[in-house]
């Protein structure tokens, strides 16, 4: 199959909010579209099949998640964005008894090993609470685990010894048996990894920084600008926002409440309420 057609994406969107709970119908449809055509020829269905398959539970909610979202980071992604994430860690601490962080789409938890990376260095792991939440719980369990494949590990080092000068990543983790690399437990324990739909979700805490990176991409401009408001309302006033670099809140409603801190590394500052 090399495409489906609008009624075709409407049915099976239908289908997966009826059976599953999941709204996609404001994700970024050719990227949405791309991942159904995977599943489709990874399992050589056509989309009545799919629809088939996930009415009668044969084709499951957790595959279905695992399968639609893409779960592409790394450590240190973009070296840049941390130095300057390192100096707008410290101005926060410098005005806080406690820094509360949430990362929003942590993927398998590279970003979150890499922000306790920095805290430790920074000497702020004791002040800071973080929480980590996903849609996908299969990607929130390889999170938990913390373990690093030592063929990947490659690509973390070198971001690191961009972001720091220092190569030696490794001695943040455990080598194991079976070509794993593990994370350090004790740094792990600063972190709540919990399941959160940014489709469904309301306002839950507030936080002095959110990272919200490489999600906003997967959506189209009405999501993008809901899950704005949401994190917006999930920010104490001068909390910060991080957002990716192929990402903007320009065009959205609560741009007038945020102030650029940093717009080559997308990095902004809530203003007011
Ligand atoms: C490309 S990863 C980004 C990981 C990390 N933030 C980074 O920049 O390296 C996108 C993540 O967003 C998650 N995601 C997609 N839709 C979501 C939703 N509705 N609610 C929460 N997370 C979602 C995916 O499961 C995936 O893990």
């Amino acid at each position: 199959m090399t495409d489906i057609s609008i009624l075709e994406l409407k049915n099976i969107t239908h289908a997966i909010r009826e059976k599953f709970g999941y709204d996609f119908s404001n994700y970024a449809s050719s990227s949405f579209k791309r991942r159904l055509l995977r599943i489709l020829d990874r399992n050589k269905i056509n989309v009545e099949t799919l629809i088939e398959k996930v009415n009668n539970n044969s084709f499951t909610k957790e595959d279905f998640l695992h399968e639609i979202t893409v779960n592409v980071t790394e450590m240190f992604r973009d070296p840049s964005f941390w130095k300057a994430t390192k100096t707008l860690l410290t101005s926060l601490a410098a005005s806080r008894e406690k820094i509360k962080i949430w990362h929003s789409g942590c993927s398998s938890g590279e970003e979150v090993f890499s922000m306790l990376i920095v805290l430790k260095e920074l000497g702020l792991l004791d002040k800071t609470e973080i929480v980590a939440t996903d849609i996908d719980k299969s990607i929130l369990a390889r999170a938990k685990e913390a373990k690093i494949p030592t063929k990947s590990m490659d690509v973390h080092k070198h971001n690191y010894e961009r972001y720091s000068g220092s190569a030696n990543i490794e001695k943040y983790f455990s080598k194991q048996p079976g070509d794993v690399y593990v994370f350090d437990k004790a740094m792990l324990e600063k972190v709540s990894f919990r399941e959160v739909d940014l489709v469904r979700a309301i306002p839950f805490s507030k936080f002095d920084f959110v990272l919200c990176r490489n999600v906003l991409i997967y959506f189209n401009n009405n999501l993008q600008n809901d899950v704005l408001k949401l994190i917006s309302d999930c920010l104490f006033d001068g909390g910060m926002l991080a957002i990716g670099a192929k990402e903007s809140i320009s065009w959205c409603e609560i741009s007038n409440k945020f102030l650029t801190v940093n717009a080559e590394e997308r990095i902004f500052k809530k203003n007011r309420s």
